[in-house]
């Protein structure tokens, strides 16, 4: 097993980082936290409240709160959550709250997988490994209309894209830890990878930086 390894994955909706870093996480026995899911928690939290969106006590109080343990990812996958996690995700207080809870997690012994917006960036800024995995808007807003669809669900196509672009304008001009790829980030542009192809472009990135450490 290997000891502390800490991944950091960034990069915007259905960009595939979301496999990536369980299926990294799986190979190397580390743990996995998908920290879309910790924001998606706090919105979810104030949706079921009644409570506006921009309720920055009720939203706070959520985020302390929160159980890293315990989401429920069927409920919290639905994508008027995910718009409404993007509201949440603007709030200074919330990050502050999330973002320490966030860095005990990637503490825990033997290390950890990562994703999200600001990982590389605040997080986990000594991460033995940066990933910013993108892709077109096109693409990922065709992903996510397929999982939805193949799902079960019903889905404008046009509809998914233009929340993909607004989610994205939003992650990446707010104030606050806004969605970049950090300076000593690797990028990955999955517009035309598979995800077998990703995650090994992304082993081959981790085994080096791994044999780095060990030297
Ligand atoms: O990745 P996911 O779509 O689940 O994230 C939902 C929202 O949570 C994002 O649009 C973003 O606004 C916010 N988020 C964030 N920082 C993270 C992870 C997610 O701001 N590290």
């Amino acid at each position: 097993m290997v000891e502390d390894l800490v991944i950091a994955i960034d990069g915007p909706a259905a960009s595939g980082k979301g496999t990536l870093g369980r299926r990294l996480a799986a190979y190397y026995g580390l743990h996995h936290l998908d920290t879309g899911l910790t924001y998606r928690a706090v919105a979810k939290a104030l949706l079921d409240a009644g409570d506006p969106l921009d309720d920055e006590k009720s939203a706070e109080r959520a985020a302390h709160g929160l159980d890293f343990t315990q989401f429920d990812r069927a409920a919290l996958s639905q994508h008027v959550v995910g718009e409404a996690a993007s509201k949440v995700a603007v709030m200074r207080p919330v990050r502050q709250a999330l973002l320490e809870k966030q860095r005990e997690f990637a503490r825990r012994p033997p290390g950890a997988v990562l994703d999200g917006r600001d990982i590389g960036t605040v997080v986990c800024p000594d991460a033995d490994v940066k990933l910013y995995v993108t892709a077109g808007a096109a693409v990922r807003a065709e992903r996510r209309w397929r999982e939805i669809v193949e799902g079960g669900g019903a889905a404008e196509y046009d509809d998914i894209l233009a929340d993909v672009e607004r989610r994205d304008a939003r992650d990446m001009s707010r104030a606050d830890s806004p969605l970049k790829p950090a300076d000593d980030a690797h990028l990955l542009d999955t517009s035309e990878m598979d995800i077998e192809t990703a995650f090994q472009a992304a082993i081959r990135l981790v085994d080096k930086a791994l044999a780095g450490r060990n030297t």
